[in-house]
């Protein structure tokens, strides 16, 4: 037993001296569950963070529309983000039948500085004048929903989109057993010549038989599935009748030809823009 001496007073004003039994510590309720400070701050951080993306993302708003579109019966949880960026973030959702992709969209003028011009003259054309920030994110949301199925009817190996809703995009999750499939950058390639080969061909329907050019390609916006390729982000998609569109497949076509040259891809840029459909333009449409 501890004992403890503590000071009085007495009746009469004197100053006395007692030993009492001194009263165990009561242990902190979060020391027991965190025991050490390290594992508190490391624990407070995370969520700090977690409510900092929850801020973020999820404003009133997108809350209504990501509600709408659960109560629509197109997932039921969204699970965590797969990835978050200054633009949105793709957050991995559980569905009655499996996982979906869930893009969102976060409401703000940032997507708009890396846009190249010719998609903010569509975005413009296509909000009016009146168009604010908000109808701009979501004409853009239904571009990348317009897109991926204009590229699902040409049999291009892309996400199935499932729904839209103003700044929220709902799509097939890209993954094997509930794990996100990496980006080309990520990953070692089994074998470089047959995704090559995979590549030009998704590449190749997108321009003879969708009309369209990614315009943003790069191994970033290329998932790989059991070491297929799947490609994503298709929202700056143009169409092949636009002035640009030739050098932008050359552009597409110089990068991935370095990237697959450095892998033993025996190829150049011409090759692959060629294989891309370059060699097959679609011809152009009077008007
Ligand atoms: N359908 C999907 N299934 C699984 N993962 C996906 C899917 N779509 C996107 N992702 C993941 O989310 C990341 C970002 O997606 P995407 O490129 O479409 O968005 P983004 O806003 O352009 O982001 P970034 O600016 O990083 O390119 C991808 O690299 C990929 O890891
Ligand atoms: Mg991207």
């Amino acid at each position: 037993m501890s004992v403890a001496v503590v000071r009085g007073t007495s009746q009469t004003g004197r100053t006395v001296l007692a030993l009492r039994r001194a009263s165990l510590p009561v242990p902190d309720p979060e020391e027991l569950l965190y025991p050490t400070r390290t594992e508190r701050v490391e624990d407070r951080r995370k969520e700090r963070q977690q409510r900092k993306l929850v801020d973020e993302f999820f404003d009133h708003a997108t809350l209504l529309a990501v509600g709408r579109l659960i109560n629509q019966g197109q997932f039921q949880t969204i699970d965590y983000p797969i990835s978050t960026g200054k633009e949105g973030g793709v957050f991995r959702a559980t569905a009655a039948g499996g996982y979906r992709a869930v893009k969102i969209y976060r409401i703000g003028n940032t997507i708009f500085r890396h846009l190249p011009p010719y998609i903010i003259e569509w975005l413009r054309r296509e909000v009016g004048a009146m168009g604010n920030t908000s109808r701009m994110i979501f004409a853009w949301t239904r571009r990348e929903h317009t897109v991926l199925t204009q590229l699902r009817a040409a049999d291009v190996r892309v996400p199935q989109p499932f729904a839209r809703f103003r700044n929220v995009l709902v799509m097939e999750f890209i993954g094997v057993e509930g794990l996100p499939a990496p980006p080309m950058q990520e990953v070692v390639l089994q074998d470089p010549a047959e995704v090559y080969a995979d590549l030009t061909t998704q590449l190749n329907r997108m321009v003879v038989r969708a009309h369209l050019v990614h315009g943003d390609l790069s191994p970033y916006n290329v998932l790989v599935l059991e070491d297929r390729p799947v490609l994503i982000d298709v929202a700056q998609a143009i169409s092949t009748e636009h002035p640009q569109a030739k050098e932008l497949l050359q552009r597409d076509a110089t990068n991935f030809a370095r990237y697959f040259r450095r892998l033993g891809v025996e190829t150049s840029p011409k090759e692959f823009f060629e294989a891309a459909g370059g060699s097959q333009w679609p011809a152009e449409v009077a008007s």
